[in-house]
């Protein structure tokens, strides 16, 4: 959790210890609390995971294949029905609001989007279509979506250029962007994004994360990003967090992140050997004993 200093230290697990920056006044725009997630009724996925997104921050969710980055956002977008898993512990509440029972274009509609990994666009329409199915949600009228489009362009010159294009014919690039762009025409004040970085070259990569920067300053939106990519994550959000097998086992701000011996050495491979897990590292066990 992050401490006075700016440093950092691993997560107490199992405990309903909510990391995050504190907030001068109000509650985080988003607050997960202890939660659990089981899926086909059995099979223990998230043990004790607490995190929070201040209003106005850009959060990264980091850990390698299967830790649980994505099983994390579908719990706040309440998206695991489809996939047969459950919240059976735990809290999540965004603007103060308990998300259990709500339906996803719901929490569209509360201002809580989430772009899933591998963009999904409709390859079939243009791009400027696919961003208008966006506003699906909106009920103030077309002067005011088509404002919005606007707006969008002027951060995605990329997608003004490629307006009449079929999403389909685009390029990997794009068709994230297009993602994304889709997702801001619900106005949202929190994008749940997953993995934005998959599959594209280092400049395009680059490219996705000075937008969401932009996006952040300009408009105000707030992230939650899910990332395999830790440096490139560490250094454009502002505080994150480390998943192993289904639980924080780090967290604190992303500059303080980006310097620790043991992030740079599991995540950043900066150490020597291969990458190894928290739960092996002497100094994790003995600093958890301490914290403890
Ligand atoms: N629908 C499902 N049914 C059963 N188990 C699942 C399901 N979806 C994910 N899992 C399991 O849950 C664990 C976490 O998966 P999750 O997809 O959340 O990880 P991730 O951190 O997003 O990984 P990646 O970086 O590969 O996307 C994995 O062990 C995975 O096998
Ligand atoms: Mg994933």
């Amino acid at each position: 959790m992050a401490q006075a200093d700016g440093s950092v230290r691993p997560a107490l697990t199992g405990t309903a210890d909510a990391g995050g920056l504190p907030l001068a006044g109000g509650p985080p725009l988003l607050s997960v609390s202890n939660i659990e997630v089981v899926y086909d009724r059995v099979v223990l996925v998230l043990r004790g995971v607490s995190l929070d997104v201040e209003q106005g921050g850009i959060v990264a969710l980091l850990g390698a294949n299967g830790a649980g980055k994505t099983t994390t956002l579908r719990a706040i977008s309440n998206l695991l029905e489809a996939e047969r898993g459950r919240v059976t512990k735990g809290r999540i509440e965004f603007r103060g609001e308990a998300v259990a029972g709500r339906s996803t274009a719901d929490l569209v509609r509360l201002g809580c989007i989430q772009v899933m990994e591998g963009r999904h666009c409709f390859g079939h329409l243009t791009i400027e279509e696919n961003l208008l199915t966006g506003a699906y949600t909106r009920r103030d009228g077309r002067a005011a979506i088509r404002g919005d489009l606007e707006r969008m362009y002027a951060c995605f010159p990329r997608l003004r250029a490629r307006r009449s294009s079929l999403a389909g014919y685009t390029s990997g690039g794009e068709q994230q962007m297009c993602a994304i762009g889709r997702a801001l025409m619900s106005r949202p004040q929190l994008i749940l994004l997953d993995e934005p970085s998959m599959g594209l070259a280092p400049q395009v990569m680059e490219e996705i994360f000075e937008i969401i920067r932009q996006l952040n300053r300009e408009q105000g939106v707030s992230f939650l990003l899910a990332e395999q990519n830790t440096a490139l994550a560490l250094r454009h959000a502002s505080h994150g967090y480390v998943l192993e097998n289904g639980r924080v086992v780090m967290d604190g701000a992303a500059d303080a992140l980006l310097a620790n011996d043991d992030v740079r050495q599991f995540y950043l491979g900066m150490g020597d050997g291969g990458r190894q897990s928290f739960r092996d590292l002497k100094s994790y066990k003995r600093r958890k004993r301490w914290l403890a």
